[in-house]
C-alpha cells in the first residue's frame, strides 16, 4: 500500500487529483486512517512496531502530497509550462524621470550650439556661492532662512551659479558651458515651491559677447524646445553677478499666449534669470586680464517640466507614484 499511494501521489497530474489521492489513504474513512486505527485488534507485544509502522507511512505520504502541493502552486505562480517555445513574459520596465528627460533635451540643444557639459559639488562653499559672484554681505539670500548651511560653514548651492566660477577658475576664455544639477533653498514646500529643485546653468564667455548675443541664443533655445510658435521677453532685473540682468519670460506652452491655469491667465511664464557677467565675476575668477565679455543664464527645470507636460503640482515630481511617472 506504500508503494501505491506514494506513485499515486507523484503521478497526481492537477491539484483535484492530489487531494482524491490525500482522500483515499488520508481521509476519515482513508486506507491509512484504517490502518492506524486497526491498532485496536494488534497483540500488545506488537502494538510498538505496528504503531511506529504507521505513524512512518502516513508521515511520509503526508510529506509526498504537501511537497507535489507546493509544485502546483508555484507553478500556476510563476506561470510555468513545460513549452520552451512559448514568449517570454514581459516585465514593465522603468522610464527616464521628467527632469531627466528635460535635462537631457535642453544639453542636447546647447550642445548643438557648441556647449559642453560641467559640473560641480551641490556641497559648496560660501566663496563660490556667493562671494565669487559678488553677492553683497547683507544679500538676504545669504540669511539662514534662505539657505541651508552645514556645521563647517559650507553650504548646499542655491543656485547652479558657482559651476560657472569653477569652470573659469580652471579654464581660460573662450568658455561655453552649460551646468545641469541640484539646488537646494529652504523653502516651505507647497505646489510650486521645493526644497531641493534643478536648475541648468548657462556661461558664455569670448571676445565681443553682447546682450544681442545672449537673446538671440535664448530665442533658438526656445524655439528649439517649445516650437516655432514661441515668443520671448526680456524684462529688466537684477542680479549681484550679472549687469545688466533680465529675467526671460516664454509665451506658455498650454495656451500659446492666450491665458490659461498654468500661466494664470497672463500668457507668459517665466523661465530664467540671466544677463551679462559682471566685471567683478570676472575679476574673482582671474579673467579681468582677457578682453573678454560673456552673458550667462540659469533656468529651473521643474518650472519648465510643469509647463510643458501641465503638472500642476511640484512635488508630483519627487513621491515616485508609477502612475504619475508612467505618463511621461
Ligand atoms: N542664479 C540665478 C538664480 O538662481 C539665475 C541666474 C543665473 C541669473 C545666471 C543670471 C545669470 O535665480
Amino acid at each position: 500500500i506504500k508503494g501505491k499511494a506514494l506513485e499515486e501521489a507523484a503521478g497526481a497530474a492537477g491539484p483535484k487529483e492530489l487531494e482524491g489521492v490525500r482522500v483515499r489513504y488520508l481521509g476519515r474513512r482513508g486506507r491509512v486512517t484504517e490502518i492506524m486505527a486497526g491498532i485496536r485488534d494488534v497483540p500488545p507485544e506488537e502494538r510498538r512496531e505496528y504503531g511506529q509502522a504507521a505513524n512512518a507511512l502516513k508521515q511520509e505520504l503526508s510529506e509526498r502530497i504537501e511537497s507535489r502541493k507546493a509544485e502546483f502552486e508555484s507553478s500556476a505562480a510563476t506561470g510555468a509550462v513545460e513549452d520552451p517555445t512559448r514568449p517570454g513574459e514581459w516585465r514593465g520596465l522603468g522610464r527616464e524621470h521628467p527632469i531627466s528627460r528635460i535635462t537631457g533635451r535642453i544639453t542636447d540643444i546647447f550642445r548643438t550650439l557648441g556647449f559642453t557639459v560641467a559640473t560641480g559639488p551641490d556641497i559648496e562653499t560660501v566663496y563660490h556661492n556667493f562671494d565669487a559672484l559678488n553677492t553683497p554681505a547683507d544679500h538676504p539670500s545669504r540669511d539662514e532662512q534662505d539657505t541651508f548651511y552645514l556645521e563647517n560653514g559650507d553650504l548646499l548651492r542655491c543656485h547652479t551659479s558657482p559651476v560657472q566660477v569653477r569652470y573659469m577658475e580652471a579654464h581660460p576664455p573662450p568658455v561655453r558651458i552649460i551646468a545641469p544639477g541640484r539646488c537646494y533653498r529652504r523653502d516651505t514646500p507647497d505646489a510650486t515651491h521645493s526644497a531641493n529643485f534643478h536648475q541648468v546653468e548657462g556661461l558664455y564667455v569670448d571676445r565681443d559677447v553682447t546682450l544681442a548675443d545672449l537673446k538671440g541664443t535664448i530665442a533658438y533655445f526656445a524655439r528649439e524646445l517649445m516650437g516655432d510658435d514661441v515668443e520671448i521677453r526680456f524684462r529688466p532685473h537684477f542680479f549681484p553677478f550679472t549687469e545688466p540682468s533680465v529675467e526671460v519670460d516664454f509665451t506658455c506652452h498650454m495656451c500659446r499666449g492666450s491665458g490659461c491655469r498654468v500661466c494664470k491667465q497672463s500668457g507668459w511664464i517665466e523661465i530664467m534669470g540671466a544677463g551679462m557677467v559682471d566685471p567683478n565675476v570676472f575679476e574673482a575668477v582671474g579673467f579681468a586680464q582677457y578682453d573678454v565679455t560673456g552673458f550667462a543664464f540659469g533656468m529651473g527645470i521643474e518650472r519648465i517640466a510643469m509647463i510643458m507636460y501641465g503638472i500642476e503640482d511640484i512635488r508630483l515630481l519627487y513621491e515616485n507614484d508609477v502612475r504619475f511617472l508612467a505618463q511621461f
